[in-house]
């Protein structure tokens, strides 16, 4: 019984804590964290982040506190090791990508420019 019990405080712990990190997860966000000619873009996180492991898009993130920007490391020219924020945003070749993602799933959101860069 005190097994059980042990069991069902665990659970509900750990779903607390799943809260407490959701809660802190944004519903929708703009992201313009690049100062270049681009119009900022409009990002539903929060359909994305229902669906995948937030390491797949944060996957610098250590799971404490907030995910740093993606643009801190990614900025225009690049930084460090970090590839330039055009590739971070729009590479083909990885899923940490928007176009990368939206291009290799089936279903999934815009790949072309207009969709998510109305103004350009
Ligand atoms: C799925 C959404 C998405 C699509 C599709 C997309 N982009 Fe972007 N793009 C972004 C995001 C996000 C940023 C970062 C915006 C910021 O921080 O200001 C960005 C930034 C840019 C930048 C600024 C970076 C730089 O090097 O100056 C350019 C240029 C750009 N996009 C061009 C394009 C072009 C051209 C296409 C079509 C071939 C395209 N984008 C398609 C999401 C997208
Ligand atoms: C599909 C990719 C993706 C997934 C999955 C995802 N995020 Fe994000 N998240 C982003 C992007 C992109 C931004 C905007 C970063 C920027 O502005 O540079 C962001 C922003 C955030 C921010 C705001 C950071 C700030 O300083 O503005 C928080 C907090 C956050 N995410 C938490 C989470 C958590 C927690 C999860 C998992 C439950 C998660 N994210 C899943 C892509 C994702
Ligand atoms: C703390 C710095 C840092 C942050 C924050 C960060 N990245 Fe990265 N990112 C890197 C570094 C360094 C690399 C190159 C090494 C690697 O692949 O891990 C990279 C690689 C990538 C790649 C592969 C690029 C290529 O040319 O193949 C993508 C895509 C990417 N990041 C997207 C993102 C997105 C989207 C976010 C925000 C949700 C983000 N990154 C946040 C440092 C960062
Ligand atoms: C790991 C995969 C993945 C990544 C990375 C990703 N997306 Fe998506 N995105 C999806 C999927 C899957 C959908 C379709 C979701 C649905 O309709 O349930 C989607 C849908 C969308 C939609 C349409 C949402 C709607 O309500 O119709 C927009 C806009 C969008 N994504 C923007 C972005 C931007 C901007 C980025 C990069 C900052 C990004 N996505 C990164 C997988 C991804």
């Amino acid at each position: 019984m005190k097994k059980v019990l042990c069991f069902v405080m665990a659970a509900l712990l750990f779903a607390g804590l799943a809260l407490l990190v959701y809660a802190a997860a944004p519903d929708k966000l703009v992201i313009d964290g690049i100062k270049s000619k681009q119009a900022a873009v409009e990002f539903p996180h929060k359909v994305h982040a229902d669906k995948y492991d937030c390491k797949i898009c944060h996957h610098t993130w250590d799971g404490n506190g907030d995910p740093a920007k993606c643009t801190s490391c990614h900025t225009l020219e690049g930084k460090d090791d970090a590839p330039k924020g055009f590739k971070a945003f729009h590479t083909k070749t990885s899923e940490a990508s928007c176009v990368g993602c939206h291009g290799k799933t089936e279903g999934a959101g815009p790949t072309k420019c207009i969709d998510c860069h109305p103004k350009a």
